[in-house]
This record gives C-alpha cells, sequence and structure tokens, in this order.
C-alpha cells in the first residue's frame, strides 16, 4: 500500500485494509480443517465494516455474531442465515425473538436461565430454537486478563455439571433443539495449547451427551488464534487444528470456529497525521518528548485500554529519537504508543500505525466530539472508501431536534 498517497488522497485519520491478505488468512485456517467439515464463523466485532463482512462472506464464511445489529450486519453484507451464530452474556428478549425469526445456525446460551427465556419465546413463536450451550473448561489461556474469558472467574458460559444438566433439558424440550456445544477461552493466544486442552475437555463432555443420543453436530472451539503485533511467535495452525481433530476422533461433528483478529488484525493499518512535536521542559534526565498526531483513543484505544503495542512506522530515515505519539484528546491515557523510537517529524508528516485491523474502528467512538475516521479498502492493487469520513452533522443528528 502506498500510504502516503493514500493519506493525501482519503485525508486523515483514515483505516486502511488489504482484502486480498484477508482472503490468505481466511484460506490458510480453511485448509487446517480440510480432513473434516468446518466452518470458519468470522467474530463480527473484530471488525464489523459491511465490505469486509461482505469480502469475507463471498470466501463462504459463516459468522459469529454478539448483537441483533451484528446479525443484520452480516445479513446485508451477503451471509447465509443458516450461518450465523448468535453468542453473548446478554441478549434481550427482543434479540432473541428476531434472532428466532431470522432462522439462524444456532443461539450460543450462556446461562440457565437464558436457557428457559429462549424456551419460552421460541414457545410464542411456535418455533423449536437450536441452540449450543457455551462450557467454561476452567482453563487458563495465558493472555491478558481483559481478554480472558475460560477462567470460572470469567463471567462467560457454564460449568460442565451445569452445561450438562443444561442438554438434559433441552433435549427434553419441545422448543428446544441442542445441536452445538461451544466454548472460547480467551484471544490473542500465541500459544494455541490453551485451546486443544479445552477441546479436550469439552469432547469428553461431547462423547457422553452423544451416547445419550443428543445428537450434538457442531462442535465449535471459538476464536482466539492470535496474531503477531511486536516479536510474538505466529501461532502454530497445524498442532492446534491437529489437536482439536483428535480430541474429536470418531465422532462426526462440524468443527466451527470463530477469528476475528486472525482474519483481519495485520490486514489494516491506521493512517495519522503529525500535527506538532513538543518537548516538556523537565530536566534532562526526565525530558520527554511528544509526537502530537490526529489520530487519538478514540479512534485506536487498544493501547489505552490494554497497554497493546502497535508498531509505528514514520516512513522516513533519519536518527531516531523515542517519543510519545499522543493524540488531541484530553486524557493523559491517550497515546497511540509510549517509548516508540522515531526520527525527527514535523507537521504534515505521515505515521502508520499496524496490526489496527482488528479492535481498531469497531471500537472507536465519539469521544470529545471527534467524527469517526474514513475506512478504506485495497483490493488487487485498488483502493476504495467503504465508509465515509463522519462529520459534525452525523454528530448532532441524533440531538438536534430536542435542543
Ligand atoms: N468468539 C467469541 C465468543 C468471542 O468472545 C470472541 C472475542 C471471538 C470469537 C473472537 O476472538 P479473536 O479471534 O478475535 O481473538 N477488544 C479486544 C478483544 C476482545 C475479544 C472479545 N471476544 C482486543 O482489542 O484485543
Amino acid at each position: 500500500m502506498d500510504y502516503l498517497l493514500l493519506a493525501k488522497k482519503y485525508g486523515t485519520p483514515l483505516y486502511a485494509y488489504d482484502f486480498d491478505y484477508i482472503e490468505n488468512q481466511y484460506n490458510k485456517l480453511k485448509k487446517e480443517f480440510n480432513a473434516r467439515k468446518s466452518l470458519i464463523a468470522y467474530a463480527v466485532k473484530a471488525n464489523s465494516n459491511l465490505s469486509v463482512l461482505k469480502h469475507i462472506a463471498a470466501q463462504g464464511a459463516g459468522f459469529d455474531c454478539v448483537s441483533i445489529g451484528e446479525i443484520k450486519r452480516a445479513l446485508m453484507a451477503g451471509a447465509q442465515n443458516y450461518k450465523i451464530i448468535y453468542s453473548g452474556v446478554g441478549k434481550s428478549d427482543e434479540e432473541i425473538e428476531q434472532a428466532l425469526n431470522l432462522d439462524i445456525l444456532m443461539l450460543n446460551l450462556e446461562s440457565e436461565e437464558e436457557m428457559k427465556r429462549v424456551e419460552s419465546i421460541a414457545e410464542k413463536l411456535g418455533k423449536t430454537a437450536r441452540i449450543s450451550v457455551r462450557v467454561n473448561p476452567n482453563v487458563d489461556p495465558k493472555t491478558h486478563p481483559y481478554i480472558s474469558t475460560g477462567l470460572s472467574e470469567n463471567k462467560f458460559g457454564v460449568s460442565i455439571d451445569k452445561a450438562r444438566k443444561m442438554y438434559l433439558y433441552a433435549h427434553k424440550s419441545e422448543f428446544l433443539d441442542p445441536v452445538g456445544i461451544h466454548f472460547h477461552i480467551g484471544s490473542q493466544l500465541t500459544d494455541l495449547s490453551p485451546v486443544v486442552e479445552a477441546s479436550n475437555i469439552v469432547s469428553k463432555l461431547l462423547r457422553e451427551l452423544k451416547a445419550l443420543e443428543i445428537d450434538i453436530k457442531f462442535f465449535d472451539v471459538g476464536g482466539g488464534v492470535g496474531i503477531r503485533y511486536d516479536q510474538e511467535n505466529d501461532p502454530d495452525l497445524y498442532a492446534y487444528a491437529q489437536g482439536i481433530l483428535s480430541a474429536l476422533k470418531g465422532m462426526d461433528v462440524t468443527i466451527i470456529c470463530e477469528p476475528g483478529r486472525f482474519l483481519v488484525g495485520n490486514c489494516g493499518v491506521f493512517i495519522t497525521k503529525v500535527l506538532y512535536e513538543k518537548t516538556n521542559d523537565a530536566k534532562p534526565e526526565s525530558r520527554k518528548r511528544f509526537v502530537i498526531v490526529d489520530g487519538a483513543m478514540n479512534d485506536l484505544i487498544r493501547p489505552s485500554l490494554y497497554e497493546a503495542y502497535h508498531e509505528i512506522d514514520a516512513l522516513k530515515e533519519g536518527e531516531s529519537e523515542l517519543c510519545d505519539v499522543v493524540g488531541p484528546v484530553c486524557e493523559s491515557g491517550d497515546f497511540l504508543g509510549k517509548n516508540i523510537s522515531l526520527p525527527e517529524l514535523s507537521s504534515g508528516d505521515i505515521l502508520v500505525v499496524k496490526s489496527a485491523g482488528a479492535y481498531g474502528f469497531s471500537m472507536s467512538s465519539n469521544y470529545n466530539s471527534r467524527p469517526r475516521a474514513a475506512e478504506i479498502e485495497v483490493k488487487g492493487g485498488k483502493d476504495r472508501l467503504i465508509r465515509k469520513r463522519e462529520n459534525f452533522e452525523d454528530l448532532i443528528q441524533n440531538e438536534k431536534e430536542f435542543i
């Protein structure tokens, strides 16, 4: 990608996504499960731009959604309803009703109470709800605590014992059809052996259920496949897939996995422009250089929220010095990078924040009344706008009639 050209053509701050990269990542993962029936259900939350979803749907992927809004986005982008999974700890009655009416593949249940709610809504609609239960296998994914989800101290899923009870109940219910079993233990795992460990634990329950003639057809291992932001090792996809396959030996189930970051994380960059440079006046040993850019924590919150590292490239040579790359938002936590080595910069220079395709734009906000960035795709060497830059009118449209 010619970042300078893109910055000039579309302005900054800007998200740019390489669609060919997404396709490659999809094929890489899909290939590992060739020996079996499998469905790659992209986790929409990672990047929910309609054109991104359309591109992923065109590969034959399914979608893992956590709100009715995400389901509607996926459908609008061309997803087939029978490839959509609906997960999430807090589905509202309206969302459950709409999901049942849309005849999606299955609803992933996260509690007994939710199961009863789904049952009564299905009864009211005269439908049978296809469901799976999210099992919390109590496995440590060894990742950042905020994105770790598979320990019993986390709010997600139910224990194996509770899941067993739920399946027995659902099996007897006229309005519930248990078709899947699910877990997701955490995100950004560069060592995927905890997923294999969880597969072994959850497949034992699957075997029990099959023995009871509860016909589970889908084994969903969640997302979590990590990517390289810095010096991390690329995860071993072969060992991951083989580990899951061997946990399922002798059982006829379709494997589902729900990658978000793996498909889109490294397809995207966040392009921002230098506004100013300044150095504080403290003593030489505590002297600090700040590079102030036009992108901020409202555009890309990962560094502020998780102290996540994103490589920042200045696109120019020169003697480098450490600096903090900060945005215009009124918070000390507003930074895109800390202690980053960058050459001398001047107003108008472009910085490229790498690995920003996942949980970048999708977690952005209008904090400080900042319009959100534009998004573009690059496919086969051609660039195209896929989301207009917001303007002031967009920010006030739901308020102005009340003033
Ligand atoms: N499936 C379920 C049920 C999930 O909760 C998630 C992510 C995924 C799949 C996709 O996980 P992935 O393949 O992307 O690791 N905002 C955080 C990440 C939060 C992930 C939440 N759940 C970040 O910026 O790192």
